[in-house]
């Protein structure tokens, strides 16, 4: 039996192939730049050439990254896509479905392209890809080391969003459906030695927060119980856990990185009211 407890090896990724869609900005930035620094040979993708070029410029640094071009929304560019990591990689022992769209307005203006738009980014191609991937993730796994599929859900899937001025409704549906979607997952594809596990972040700077960030930062720090944004290595450090062999068991988790938000419903403590 392994009683190898040091973090060398109960947290390595040696060995591991990845694809990270969204991956040249954000989020996804950032978990292909802890993957690559911890040995993982990893493709990003996403829709636009000249972020991918840059983020390679930067993932390159530290070890192998390739980039492929593809809309996850297009059926076409997905198969593309998937053809292109075997190409590159020789196997896909990790899957993290990260591209995200948001589209906020009122009720009454809220756009049906804007809903569709959303939910085709946020679940519908996740479901696809996942799918068309089971393949390729079951070729590298084994019950001492399965196959991962990490999906980037949203404390806005756990509770309705409080500090948002501008609401969102397609984004909160569609992550709350993907929290769920991903326990459907976990039960049906563990027996096949892979995991699927999501992480419901709350606020980290993106481009997709630039815009709440500069007109609520204040109120948002304010509604979290740590009185803080995310920070960089708080992401890194929850997807290098699901990846790695200390979280063989851990499957059909939803796992909040929110500084205790979700959980808070605006409460404060007594002597701040
Ligand atoms: N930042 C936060 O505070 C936060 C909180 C909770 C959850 N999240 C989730 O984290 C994930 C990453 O978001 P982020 O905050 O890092 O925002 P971001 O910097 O805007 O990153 C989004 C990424 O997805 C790509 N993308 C968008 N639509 C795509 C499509 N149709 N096909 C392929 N790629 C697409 C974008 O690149 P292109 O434009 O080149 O396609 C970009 O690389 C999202 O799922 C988001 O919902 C973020």
């Amino acid at each position: 039996m392994d009683t190898n407890y040091s973090l060398n090896s109960l947290f390595s990724l040696e060995g591991k192939t990845a694809l990270v869609t969204g991956g040249s900005s954000g989020l996804g930035l950032i978990m292909a730049k802890a993957f690559i620094q911890n040995g993982v040979k990893v493709v990003i993708s996403s829709r636009r050439r000249e972020k991918c070029d840059l983020a390679l410029t930067e993932l390159r640094k530290y070890g192998d990254c390739e980039a492929v071009i593809a809309d996850v929304t297009v059926s076409a560019d997905r198969s593309r896509l998937l053809e292109e990591v075997e190409q590159h990689l020789g196997g896909l022992s990790i899957l993290v479905n990260n591209a995200g769209a948001n589209w906020g307005a009122p009720l009454a203006e809220y756009p049906d392209e804007g809903f569709e738009k959303v939910i085709s980014t946020n679940l519908n191609a996740v479901f696809a890809l996942t799918r068309d991937a089971v393949p390729l993730l079951k070729k590298s796994a084994a019950t001492d080391n399965p196959s991962r599929i990490v999906n980037i859900g949203s404390m806005d899937g756990l509770h309705v969003p409080v500090v948002q001025r501008v609401p969102t409704f397609a984004y909160s549906a569609s992550k709350a459906a993907l929290h769920h979607l991903t326990r459907a997952l976990a039960v049906e594809l563990g027996p096949e030695h892979i995991t699927v596990n999501a992480v419901a972040p709350g606020f980290f700077e993106s481009r997709m927060t630039d815009y709440i960030f500069e007109h609520y930062l204040e109120d948002i720090q304010a509604d979290c119980p740590l009185r803080r944004i995310g920070q960089a290595e708080e992401i890194a450090g929850v997807a290098i856990y699901l990846v790695s062999r200390a979280g063989n068991y851990t499957n059909g988790a939803v796992i909040p990185v929110d500084g205790g938000t979700n959980v808070s419903k605006g409460i404060k403590p007594w002597d701040e009211r």
